[in-house]
């Protein structure tokens, strides 16, 4: 009998993609045989990144990696979910302050299909605290952002600010 495959979509701004991110993409191939991270086009943020950037930059984390796949997406979620043919949408969840969102997201995207499960894994504490917002705003003012973003986003930050790469953490 033909093994199907099971995949997730991983959706996201991604601008940029941090280490929370990250660690929440390798938790979830324990799970999934696939993740498709599927960058969006269209967010309700104002990236700082183009898609292309933001996809290249994601890519380039996980080459190499060919349970993992990046790729550009616009319109509905839903839709690309289907496209896809994933099983689930596989989003992650900090603390309390992320609740009302992707509560939100999650029975919106189930109104619009059914057939669309969301799983939630809790972010590991180690990234808690962080978003992209916020390192952006660190890297922005020239603060160290070492551990916190994967060595090639920390590149472009820098120098889409202007700033040199700090040698060392504090
Ligand atoms: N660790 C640390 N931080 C994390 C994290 C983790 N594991 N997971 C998410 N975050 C942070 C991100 O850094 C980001 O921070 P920011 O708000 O400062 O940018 C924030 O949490 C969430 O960003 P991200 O994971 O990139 O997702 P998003 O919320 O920007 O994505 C879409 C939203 C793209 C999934 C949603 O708008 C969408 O589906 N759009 C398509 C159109 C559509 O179908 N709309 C209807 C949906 S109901």
């Amino acid at each position: 009998m033909e093994k199907t495959v099971k995949s997730a979509v991983y959706p996201g701004t991604f601008d940029p993609m941090t280490n929370g991110h990250v660690s929440l993409i390798l938790r979830g191939l324990d799970i999934f045989d696939e993740i498709l991270v599927a960058v969006a086009l269209h967010s309700p943020k104002n990236p700082l990144f183009t898609l292309d950037e933001r996809v290249e930059m994601a890519r380039e984390i996980f080459d190499g990696k060919d349970r993992i796949k990046v790729e550009p997406f616009e319109g509905l979620l839903v839709e690309y979910v289907k496209e896809r043919k994933a099983v689930a949408i596989l989003r992650g969840m900090r603390a309390v302050a992320d609740f009302e969102y992707e509560f939100q997201m999650a029975l919106m995207n189930r109104r619009l299909d059914r057939n669309i499960h969301t799983v939630f894994l809790m972010t590991e504490y180690k990234w808690l605290y962080i978003s992209s917002t916020i390192i952006k705003d660190v890297a922005r003012l020239g603060g160290e952002i070492k551990g916190l973003v994967p060595p090639n986003v920390e590149k472009r930050l820098y120098a889409r600010y202007g700033h040199q790469p700090k040698d060392k953490i504090s």
